[in-house]
Formats: C-alpha cells, sequence, structure tokens
C-alpha cells in the first residue's frame, strides 16, 4: 500500500514513516524541510539499509500549499500504476508563540495547505486522510481525563487552526459519505525518540516543551530548567500532563491506516495519549533516575495559557483502532536521551 506523509521529516513523521517502511509500507515523504533536516532522511535509510529491509521510500522537497507539486505526486502515481492510497497529514506549523506572533502565516499553511491537499487529493480519487490535530484544541479545560466529545475551545491561533481543518474535514465528509475516509487524531504530549538513537526530536532555537528542555538542560546545552508554577491545583503543585512516547503515537497511525482501510467511509476524531497524567516534578525525578542525568531546576512564575491537568480518555482508540499505548515514562526518558546523547547538536 502506498501512502504519502506530508511532513514526514518532521518528529512525529520521520518516526511513522520509519515503522512504515518497516512493515513494508510504500512511502512518499513530501516536506518544505522549513522544519526538519534531510540528515533525518538518510538517518531513517540507513536505519534500514542495517537492518537489511528492502523499502520503497521516495522524498520530495515542496510546499503543501504549491497545488502543481501536490498534483504531480499524485499523477504520476497514477502513471506508474501504482496510485497513492492515502495520506497522513502531518505537516504544518506548530509553535503556539509562533502562531500569535504570525496568525495569518498558520492559517495560510494550516489551513489553505490543507484545504490545497483536500482538492489535489479529490482531483486524483485518493480519499483517505489521516490528520494531526492536537489536545491543544480544548483549551483550558480542567476536567480530565479528556474525552472527545470534550468542549472544543482553543485559547491560541495555533490551536484554532486546527479546529477550523477538522471543521473542514469533517463538512467535506458530509459532502460525499460515501467516499472520505478520515480520522483527525489529536495527540497530547509525544516525546521521547525511536530507540535507536538515531531519529528524534531537534526542536530549532531554546525548546519551548518540557522534555527536550530537559534533555538540553541534561547535555548542558541549557544550564537549568524553570518549572512554570509549583502552586497548581495538582498533587506536587506542578502542572500534569499526558505524555506519550513517539513510537506509541507511531503505531497509532498504522492503526489508523488499517482502520480507514476496513471502513467503506468514515470521519472520527480520536485521542492519542497514554491516559495517565505526570507532573513537571514527576518528569524530572523520573529522568534523573533512568539516566542518571541531574536536571538543575527553578521555580518561575506560571506560564501564561497554561492549565493544572491535562490527560487524555484514550478508550476510544482502545475501541476503534485496537490501539494501545506500551510505553513507560521510564522507557520516555531512556530512549530520548539515548537520542540526545548520540546527538548533542541534533541533527545540526
Ligand atoms: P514538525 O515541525 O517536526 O513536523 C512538521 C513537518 O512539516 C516539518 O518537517 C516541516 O518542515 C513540515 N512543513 C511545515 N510547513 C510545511 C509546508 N508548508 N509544506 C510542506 N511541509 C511543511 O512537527 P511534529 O511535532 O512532527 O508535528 C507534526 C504534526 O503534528 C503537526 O501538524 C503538528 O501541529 C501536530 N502536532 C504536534 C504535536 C507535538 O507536540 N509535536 C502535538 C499535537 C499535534
Ligand atoms: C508541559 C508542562 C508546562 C516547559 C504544548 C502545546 C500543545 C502541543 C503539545 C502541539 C506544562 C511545563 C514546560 C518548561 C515547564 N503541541 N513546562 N518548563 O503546554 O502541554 O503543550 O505541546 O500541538 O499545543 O501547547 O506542553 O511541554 O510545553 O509543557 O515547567 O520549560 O511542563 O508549564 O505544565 P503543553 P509543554
Amino acid at each position: 500500500m502506498k501512502l504519502l506523509l506530508t511532513g514526514g521529516a518532521g518528529y512525529i513523521g520521520s518516526h511513522t514513516a520509519l515503522l512504515l517502511l518497516q512493515r513494508g509500507y510504500d512511502v512518499i515523504i513530501y516536506d518544505s524541510f522549513v522544519n526538519s533536516s534531510y540528515k533525518v532522511i538518510n538517518a531513517i535509510k540507513s536505519y534500514l539499509d542495517a537492518d537489511g529491509i528492502d523499502y520503497k521510500l521516495k522524498t520530495i522537497k515542496g510546499d503543501i500549499r504549491d497545488k502543481s507539486s501536490l498534483d504531480k505526486i499524485f499523477k504520476d502515481s497514477i502513471k506508474e500504476g501504482n496510485a497513492i492510497h492515502a495520506v497522513i497529514h502531518f505537516a504544518g506549523l506548530k509553535s503556539v508563540s509562533e502562531s500569535v506572533k504570525y496568525p495569518l502565516n498558520y492559517w495560510d499553511v494550516n489551513v489553505c495547505g490543507t484545504k490545497n491537499l483536500l482538492e489535489i487529493m479529490k482531483e486524483n480519487e485518493c480519499y483517505s486522510m489521516v490528520f494531526s490535530s492536537s489536545a491543544t484544541i480544548y483549551g483550558l479545560t480542567n476536567s480530565v481525563p479528556i474525552s472527545e466529545d470534550q468542549k472544543i475551545s482553543p485559547i491560541n491561533p495555533y490551536g484554532k487552526t486546527k479546529v477550523a481543518i477538522e471543521n473542514m474535514l469533517c463538512d467535506l465528509f458530509k459532502s460525499n459519505m460515501n467516499k472520505w475516509k478520515i480520522c483527525s487524531l489529536r495527540y497530547f504530549n509525544p516525546v521521547g525518540a525511536h530507540p535507536s538513537g538515531l531519529i528524534g526530536e531537534d526542536p530549532i532555537g531554546i525548546p519551548s516543551n518540557l522534555f527536550p528542555y530537559i534533555t538540553q538542560v541534561a547535555i548542558r546545552r541549557i544550564n537549568l530548567l524553570k518549572v512554570f508554577g509549583d502552586n497548581w491545583d495538582t498533587e506536587d503543585g506542578s502542572g500534569v500532563r499526558d505524555y506519550i512516547h513517539i513510537m506509541d503515537l507511531s503505531e497509532g497511525h498504522i492503526d489508523a491506516i488499517g482502520f480507514l482501510m476496513s471502513k467503506e467511509s468514515i470521519y472520527e476524531v480520536i485521542n492519542l495519549g497514554s491516559g495517565k497524567g505526570y507532573s513537571v516534578f514527576q518528569m524530572i525525578r523520573e529522568f534523573e533516575l533512568s539516566t542518571g542525568c541531574e536536571i538543575p531546576f527553578l521555580i518561575e512564575a506560571r506560564r501564561d495559557g497554561d492549565v493544572a491537568n491535562n490527560f487524555a480518555d484514550i478508550s476510544k482508540a482502545e475501541n476503534l483502532l485496537g490501539w494501545s499505548p506500551k510505553r513507560s515514562l521510564k522507557q520516555i526518558c531512556i530512549d530520548g536521551w539515548n537520542w540526545q546523547r548520540n546527538n548533542p547538536q541534533g541533527y545540526t
């Protein structure tokens, strides 16, 4: 089966691409490389080559806003007699703070880019998509665990673009309920790395998320961690989140593709998380215990837009996809540290 992975060179896309190739899928990665490195492609290939796996991977540099470039990919595949069956749509911009500064760019890339892609898919009769949505769309809710029917209330432009895309996908499905098969996966906090240490998360500049910040403190690229508040209404006062191992998350995409292929037509929104909440202090402690690295930290004021407690109800993913997360917080820390230690400067 042939899949197009937009944004397939990024953090989540690269881990999913590697798994798909290992399992015999034919993969095209389409990425502008605006937030990723070509080195990730070489890392994927070298892992598969070392494993003696026969794989079919094509990488194309391009922007999802470029319709003619997208159209050529679909048409070329049809001409080769090996049409694209489905798209996993990872491509997009994902920084909350950047989206506040440059909202038009976020609406353009995320929403207009997705509209372009859907138009080209329709023209080429490819009707299946797994979309990267985000738990950020639940906004400032404090009612946990968060299930898919909880109120959608995004508080930043990034989250609003994800809601707009989900609405567009739902409208499209309703316009032709015999054809479209669409699944929006609402990720919670993806963290960690491939166990080989060959691919992992490589944020540009100073990380804004907790886990890559911790690994960069551990490798001493950053002096200390700032903990945003120790007076939240949680057990130890620090913020609680749902950290999911990147390999568990990647497996969720393969199950989502299998789920779509088993249906005549469908539209579903599904949470992907670990279903468990861990606090910042628990994360620091687990990282120190699992890796032996000390993580010096300082308590700072709360960060704007944060909530106390946020973790997923994952029963829908378990029931519909037959998926469940298998890896522990300890495994997250071991694999994330292995990647950072082997690649102190990331891909650069
Ligand atoms: P990432 O930035 O590592 O990957 C996104 C990829 O898309 C990058 O390789 C980037 O170069 C590419 N891209 C960006 N704009 C593009 C464009 N116009 N055309 C083609 N390619 C383009 O991010 P990620 O963490 O792998 O996230 C993947 C998806 O999952 C994103 O849509 C993101 O919003 C969503 N998501 C991520 C998280 C998270 O915490 N990482 C959580 C929830 C949802
Ligand atoms: C986790 C906890 C912080 C950094 C973000 C996006 C969301 C989604 C996932 C894309 C919180 C605390 C953090 C630090 C800290 N991405 N923290 N010091 O905020 O749950 O979600 O990433 O869709 O849209 O908003 O994740 O990793 O930033 O924060 O104390 O330096 O760690 O306050 O409690 P968050 P995070």
